[in-house]
């Protein structure tokens, strides 16, 4: 016979601290989840204060607000007749711990802290909380006044055990372990755990969803049981998108899966499966031999039955059927991941929109064809019929009820302001590039030359010194040509933060606040230093400070088609250059000859130092056998040499490069992804020596082993 039941897990689009709107959202889920008959509602990872919170994880607040809200939760008559599964953080003897609070009907029925902690890449949670390591242990847990009342209960246990219902066993694992070698659903699948859940405040980066998915349907695979993943999504307030994808997996196949990346706060996915089915797929003689020495856990009973006998013969029951897991190509990620974390930056900053300086350059071009592609997804939205966005497009573009948008053009030119800022050294090729892109995607344009600005300042300067620069191929100096470039650049930012306050009053609106500034930086750039400091790529947020240019030249290359826009293809033939020293016959500025690296070369450097953990000789070491064939021992030496020369004495931008979307792996965001110090020697005597004595080595003919040189 089967044992049809019915299962719910979520996304919810959370924000740090934000506890009202967090708790409705919470409750709609669970509504939500009843309405398609789940016995089970299973939501994200400290879902009550956004998972987010980071510091605010030390304060007491944030803990006594997250019981405040949960305690309006249960007593909701709403939330009733159906198992919930909610995450907060909980204080227990001092201690401060990532929790799973499993109720039914107004009761609590277990506590259970998080075991291993996430704690690398932008994880830092045993910052806040003391992992409770002990598995398979209890202790009793006294509740908060405020919860007696509502609960009737003093003490609950609290600590690594699992529910058992009348028909069934559930368990809860927490987001890092998964992860862990040794993870939890392994001992709860062999303890006949069939149930186990996963809450989770996963990142999104590029190219790497995969990996997460392949955890989560193995889990079940090798151990047989169900699965319920659930995400955060969203920007609740910093530089991460969680990028959702809520998922529900039996025996390793996937019945049901939530978006990665949509503009709904509240995503429930359900599936109905057969707890025969896992019955079925466990009884393996393997299995039964390993179980007999598995550890057991403690067993809290509720009486309750979540597959009824009566379900199981009704014919509108329908099981779910497995089907493929949804994975977008990385230039699509590209669209739509910084897509959706500008929209929810906009909105919750109650900004009036964004501005961006416009070069004609790639850079500017993809972050301006990302926010079209946010245009697009409110559009969508609206379409379909999605109240909250509606609600938003309307306060953001400052318009009355009613308004309906229908066009992405029609949000760009409310919300969306492009600026071109030329001299009379501007080429008339990026003047029209960005004039032709602007009109394509409806942003509201501005073309300006800037000249009188400049030569003022060099004015002032000659004035005042009695000394005037000029450009290299005047016959300038370095410091000379590199000063005269940072003017223009450096004045483009002062220019930008006036037109994005004013604008908006330019256009009749008086009692709304400014644009947000965006910047157009590139990771590789970021990581090589080829910027200006406090120039254009000084603004508010940067959606691509975590891109490289090859994968930008992708994702623009996509969008041509993608979004329909053939001035695309202009940007992608054209040489990346600053256009900040004169063009004359025979000079045209170019950044790869600039910066004396390929982007290409800076990806793979980027990718070494970061993701490989490589300092200069190591990394030197690595690259005489990936670069064999396309370079001399010699040659490498030198671009590691330059490479940390370059990132060293320009790791002082960094300490104040604009809050960027993580999107990759070798990020240099030195805020929260990767800290180092910012005054280094670039020399790197030492590497250089070493480095120096293997390619003479070689250079000799010697036959060395590269990796015993010492
Ligand atoms: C601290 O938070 C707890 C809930 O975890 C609450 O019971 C207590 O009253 C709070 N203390 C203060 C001083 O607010
Ligand atoms: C839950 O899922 C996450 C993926 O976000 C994974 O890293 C983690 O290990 C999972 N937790 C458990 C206990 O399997
Ligand atoms: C433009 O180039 C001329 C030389 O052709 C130079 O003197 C002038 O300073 C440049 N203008 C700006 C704004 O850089």
């Amino acid at each position: 016979m089967p044992h049809y039941i019915t299962l719910a897990t979520c996304s919810l689009n959370q924000w740090a601290l934000d506890f009202e709107g967090n708790r409705d959202r919470i409750v709609e889920s669970i509504i939500e989840a009843k309405k398609k008959h789940a016995a089970l509602r299973v939501g994200p990872e400290l879902e009550v204060p956004g998972y987010g919170c980071l510091d605010h994880f030390l304060e007491n607040d944030t803990y006594l607000h997250s019981w405040e809200m949960y305690a309006t939760i249960i007593s909701n008559e709403a939330t009733k007749g159906i198992l919930l599964d909610i995450g907060m953080p909980i204080i227990h003897k001092n201690r401060r711990y990532n929790c799973r609070i499993l109720s039914y009907d107004g009761k609590i029925l277990l506590i259970r802290p998080k075991i291993f902690l996430a704690n690398d890449g932008n994880y830092r949670e045993m910052r806040f909380f003391t992992p409770w390591l002990k598995t398979q242990y209890v202790e009793e847990y006294v509740l908060p006044r405020l919860i007696q009342k509502i609960t009737g209960q003093v003490t609950v246990d609290f600590g690594d055990a699992v529910i058992s219902t009348l028909d069934t066993c559930i368990g809860a694992e927490t987001c890092e372990e998964l992860f862990t070698p040794q993870a939890p659903h392994v001992s709860m699948s062999l303890d006949g755990i069939e149930i186990i859940t996963n809450s989770s405040g996963s990142h999104h980066e590029l190219r790497k969803l995969d990996l997460r998915m392949a955890m989560i349907t193995e889990a079940t695979r090798k151990c047989g049981g169900i699965y319920l993943y659930s995400n955060q999504k969203g920007c609740d307030g910093d530089r991460l998108y969680y990028d959702g994808c809520a998922l529900i997996v039996v025996n390793g196949k996937v019945l049901a899966q939530g978006a990665q990346f949509s503009l709904d706060d509240v995503e429930v996915i359900t599936a109905t499966v057969d707890l025969e089915d896992v019955r079925a797929y466990r009884a393996l003689i393997s299995h039964g031999l390993q179980s007999r020495s598995s550890p057991v856990y403690k067993r809290i009973h509720v009486p309750v039955e979540l597959s009824p006998d009566h379900l199981n013969f009704n014919l509108n029951i329908k099981p779910s059927v497995p089907r493929e897991i949804h994975y977008y190509k990385p230039e699509e990620e590209i669209a739509y991941g910084p897509a959706c974390w500008l929209w929810d930056y906009v909105r919750r900053c109650k900004g009036s929109g964004y501005f961006i300086p416009l070069s004609g350059g790639i850079d500017s071009c993809a972050t301006s064809v990302i926010v079209h592609s946010m245009c697009r997804l409110v559009v969508q939205a609206c379409n379909d019929n999605n109240a909250q966005v509606i609600k938003d497009v309307q306060m953001v573009a400052n318009m009355p009820e009613g308004w309906i948008p229908k066009t992405p053009q029609e949000v760009a030119n409310k919300i969306f302001h492009t600026c071109y800022m030329g001299t009379k050294n501007s080429s008339i090729e990026t003047r029209t590039r960005a004039k032709d892109l602007a009109e394509k995607i409806g942003s509201y344009h501005v073309d300006l030359n800037m000249d009188t600005l400049v030569s003022a300042m060099v004015s002032l300067f000659e004035v005042t010194t009695g000394k005037k620069p000029i450009f290299k191929i005047f016959g300038g100096s370095n410091i000379e040509n590199l000063a005269l470039q940072n003017i223009q650049a450096r004045l483009r930012m002062v220019l930008a933060y006036l037109f994005a306050q004013l604008l908006p009053w330019t256009r009749g609106r008086t009692n709304t606040g400014g644009l947000l500034v965006l910047g157009s930086a590139n990771v590789d750039e970021q990581l090589r230093g080829y910027l200006t400091k406090y120039d254009c790529s000084s603004a508010d947020v940067n959606p691509i400070g975590g891109i490289s240019k090859t994968d930008l030249i992708r994702f623009i290359i996509w969008s041509e088609d993608a979004f329909d826009l053939p001035v695309l293809r202009e940007f992608v033939d054209a040489t990346p250059t600053a256009e900040l020293e004169p063009i004359t016959d025979t000079h045209v500025q170019s950044d790869e000859a600039d910066m004396g690296f390929t982007y290409e070369e800076l990806s793979v450097l980027g990718r070494l130092r970061k993701v490989d953990k490589c300092g200069p000789y190591s990394m030197f070491v690595k690259l005489l056998h990936i670069w064999n064939d396309k370079k001399t021992p010699e040659q490498t030496a030198d671009k590691v040499k330059k490479f940390f020369w370059f990132y060293s004495i320009n790791r002082h931008k960094q300490t104040v490069s604009t809050p960027s979307y993580h999107a990759e792996q070798y990020s240099p965001d030195d805020n929260r992804f990767d800290l180092r110090p910012f005054l280094i020697d670039p020399r790197f005597n030492w590497a250089r020596t070493k480095i120096d004595d293997v390619v003479s080595k070689l250079q000799s003919n010697e036959t060395i082993d590269t990796m015993t040189v010492d």
